[in-house]
Order: C-alpha cells, then structure tokens, then sequence
C-alpha cells in the first residue's frame, strides 16, 4: 500500500491506471478507522481494481464549538489498518493544499440539508459538499463509497452527483455495529463507562420502532411517542431529534406509507450520537 500525500503524485498514479482501463474506487474517510470504515475498504477492493482511502480530517465541516481540535489522529495505527484490507493507496492530503487560505469556492446543496444535521450543525454540510466535490474531482473515481450510518451525509452526496454531473457511482453500505447494536463511531472513545451501557438505548430504540411497524403500526406521531419514551428511560440521554422521514426529500412523514428512514440524534452526556434504520417498504 502506498502513502502519498501530494495531489499531483496521486493524480498522475490514475492517470496512467486510466489508461490500462482499471477501474478506481474512493472511500472518502476523516481516520480514526474502526470496522465501519473498514467494512467500506473491503467491499471497494472486491467491487474495484485500485481502491484509494482519503483521509483527511476535513476543517470546513466542523463549527466553531465543535472537536476538530479533539478529533482522534493517529496515522501509524489507521495506515496498519487500511493496509490489512488490501487498499492500494493511502492519500493524506496536506490542509494547504485542499483548504488554502484563499480558498473561495464552496458548495451548497439546498433541502437536504434544512433539516436535522443541518439545522443542529450550520455550515456542516457545505463543508462537506465542498470537500467530497474536491475529492471526486482529483480521483475521479468510478464508485465512491459511503456508509448509511451517516444518513442525510448521503442523501446530500447523491443529490451533489447529480447537481455537479460526477461520472461515478455511489455506493452506500450498511452500518457496521458493535455486538450490542451501538453504531461504531469515532466518537464512541469519549463515551464514560456509564455513558458507553446508555448508548446502546439508540439501537434499541430503532429495533422497538421497527418491530412495531412490522406488526402492522403505521401513525409515525405514536411510533415517535414510543421511540422517545424508550430513550428517555436512559437518564443521562438527551434528545436532540427523533423523526420519521421520507427517505429521499427528509421531510418529516406522517404515516407510513412505504419506504422510511427513521432518523435520531441523541446526546449521551456530552457525547452526540447519530443513528437510523429503515422502516417499512
Ligand atoms: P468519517 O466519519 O471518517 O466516515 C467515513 C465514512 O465511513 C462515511 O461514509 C461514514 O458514513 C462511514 N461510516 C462511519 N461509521 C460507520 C459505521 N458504523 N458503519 C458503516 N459506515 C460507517 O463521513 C466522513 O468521515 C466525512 O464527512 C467525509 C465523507 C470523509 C467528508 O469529510
């Protein structure tokens, strides 16, 4: 596996990949790899011929009181780890190079992006539109993989490959968990002892939920009652949203009429933990 961080070194790699007709596949990552990223890793190394890990802890998607400062780095230990599923090349690009100080340009991708995480974090995605349609740009990949833990992230992404015209494929796979249903996270680490048994009243929501439209509830103002009456038995979890949404626009649903993302934020102390599931068909 080669470690690279220079943009033209890189581009000049899969320029002459391109020429051999190989395919190229991108999974765009911040570090701090657990099994979700590598779950991504594998499958673009069975689906692809030459998989390209970015890792790069992106500035442009955190707000001012949030842990980009915090955010876990350790290159040695995410370089063995990308290594042992068979990616082909590391890049780790120099923050000067993809945020100059000048950087002038930005991408919004509107709707999507209202509600939810965008309400809670503004400027979030922005940042990261701005980042993937720099990414897609200098790899040019032919498939982009992304993880269905971070719900809207990929809603937005889609809706910015069909605004900006990306030639490429998205692929989104499922969210990896730990034994107990907690999604992996990079924020996980910061959770106490404590905190880390109450997290797991996430999964444990979204299994109630699923098992009550399964036997047949479809009025999402009742399933919402019960989603959020289960969590607040956690007393160190707080809410920050709980909603039943159309899986493609993210407006809120007031029944269940097919296909839907259940979608949640939860504070646990001070630890902020997303997760969803899909409910119905
Ligand atoms: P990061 O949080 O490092 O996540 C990289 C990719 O791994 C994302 O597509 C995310 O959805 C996926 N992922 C994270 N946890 C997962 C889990 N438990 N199961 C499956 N997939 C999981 O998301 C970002 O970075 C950034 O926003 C980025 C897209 C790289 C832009 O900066």
């Amino acid at each position: 596996m080669k470690v690279i961080s220079s943009i033209r070194t890189v581009q000049n790699i899969l320029i002459s990949l391109r020429n051999k007709r190989k395919t190229i596949g991108l999974v765009p990552t911040m570090g701090a790899f657990h099994e979700g990223h590598l779950a991504l890793m594998r499958t673009a190394k069975q689906e692809c011929d030459f998989v390209v890990v970015s890792l790069f802890v992106n500035p442009l998607q955190f707000g001012p009181s949030e842990d980009f400062n915090r955010y876990p780095r350790d290159l040695a230990r995410d370089r063995t780890l990308a290594k042992s599923t068979g990616v082909d090349l590391l890049w780790t690009p120099d923050a000067h190079d993809i945020v100059p100080p000048d950087l002038a340009t930005s991408v919004d991708v509107a709707r999507v992006t209202d509600r939810w995480e965008g309400a809670v974090r503004p400027g979030h995605f922005r940042g990261v539109a701005t980042i993937v349609a720099k990414l897609f740009q200098i790899i040019k990949p032919d498939i982009a993989y992304f993880g269905q833990k971070d719900y809207q992230q990929t809603v937005v992404i889609r809706q910015l490959i069909r605004d900006l015209h990306f030639d490429l494929k998205m692929r989104v796979m499922p969210t990896v968990r730990e034994t107990d249903g907690l999604a992996m996270s990079s924020r996980n680490q910061f959770l106490s002892p404590e905190g880390r048994a109450a997290a797991t009243v996430l999964y444990r929501a979204l299994q109630h939920a699923q098992q009550l439209v399964k036997k047949g509830e479809r009025h999402c103002h009742y399933l919402q009652k019960e989603v959020e009456s289960l969590i607040k038995k956690e007393p160190v979890a707080k809410i920050d949203y709980v909603a039943f949404c159309h899986p493609e626009t993210l407006e809120p649903v007031d029944q269940i009429l097919g296909k839907t993302v259940l979608l949640m934020a939860v504070k646990i102390g001070s630890v902020r933990l997303i997760d969803n599931v899909i409910v119905g068909r």
